[in-house]
């Protein structure tokens, strides 16, 4: 770059605001969105599950919810909030995993921040991104929230998957929850939005992430490590790999692949003991 001055003749502040945007672009250039992974690249179709949703819908606050509830006595205090991939409602899978969580003995909610307007399995990802951004998805979320939390929910524990990740990173960095969890996120920026968590949330946080996943690669995760692990995280951080599998793999699972089933059951379970244990 030629200088028409000599650097001698700029004033102090001015070399300081240079460096600082020199550290700015920087940082930019370090982060990276993890992008969204196409929809037809998380969805495996083979597994023809018998089972039934068992919860129902419902409208909290404006916002349509699907809501499932344990079979046996539930402390009405908490709750799961889950938020979905991009399949929203109309996935069969995401009711079944919400029954998961109702099984394993919370009232679980999952609310249609996707505003009726979930990607159907052929949907065209590029046009439906832009009209689910943070502007749109946001509002019905905090709604939910404001509801749940009227109703004297005290402690809510979030679980996200995919397009969920972005939004329970965003309820751990507003410490609007009490414990958080997510599987293969994207749209996340990595390192940012770790960066920031660390800055301003109290909130433990625990990500499932997919060897073979082309959003959250082992790389990303690796770099989200730099950031919160090894104790630097106070609130709680914890990550786990699982191998042989895919971007989706906490959502759906050929049944016919045991490799699939376990890391499916795994993330669960993982997902589960890390709420269990920052809820008490
Ligand atoms: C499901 O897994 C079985 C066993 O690995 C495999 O033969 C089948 O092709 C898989 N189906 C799909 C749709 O991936
Ligand atoms: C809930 O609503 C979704 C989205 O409209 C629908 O696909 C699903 O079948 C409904 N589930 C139940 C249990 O009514
Ligand atoms: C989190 O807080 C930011 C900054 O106030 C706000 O823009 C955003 O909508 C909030 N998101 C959620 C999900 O609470």
């Amino acid at each position: 770059m030629a200088h028409s001055r000599s650097p001698a003749a700029y004033p102090n502040s001015n070399r300081i605001m240079k460096l600082f945007l020199c550290l700015l672009f920087l940082a930019a250039v370090q982060a990276a969105i993890v992008p969204a992974v196409n929809p037809i690249a998380h969805f495996h179709p083979s597994v023809l599950n018998a089972a039934k949703p068992r919860g129902r819908n419902v409208t909290i606050n404006g916002v349509l919810t699907y809501v499932s509830l344990p079979k046996k006595k539930f402390d009405k205090t908490t709750a799961v909030l889950l938020l979905t991939d991009v399949f929203g409602l109309p996935s069969p899978d995401n009711l079944l995993l919400a029954d998961e969580w109702a099984a394993a003995g919370f009232q679980t909610f999952v609310p249609d921040y996707l505003n009726g307007d979930a990607i159907p399995m052929d949907g065209d990802f590029t046009t439906w991104l832009p009209n689910h951004g943070e502007a749109q998805t946001t509002p019905p979320l905090l709604a939910v929230i404001k509801a749940l939390k009227k109703r004297g929910i005290k402690k809510i524990a979030a679980t996200g998957y995919c397009f969920g990740g972005l939004y329970v990173t965003r309820l751990v960095q507003n410490n609007t929850i009490t414990v958080g969890t997510m599987a293969h996120p994207s749209l996340l920026n990595v390192p940012t939005d770790f960066d920031l968590m660390k800055e301003i949330s109290h909130i433990p946080v625990e990500i499932n992430n997919a060897e073979l996943d082309t959003g959250f690669t082992p790389a990303v995760a690796a770099q989200t490590d730099g950031v919160m692990a090894n104790g630097q995280y106070t609130p709680g951080y914890l990550r786990r790999q699982f191998d042989g599998v895919a971007h989706g793999f906490a959502v759906r699972a050929n049944a016919s692949d045991p490799v699939q089933v376990a890391a499916k059951q795994g993330a669960f379970d993982t997902s589960l003991a890390w709420i269990k244990s920052h809820l008490e």
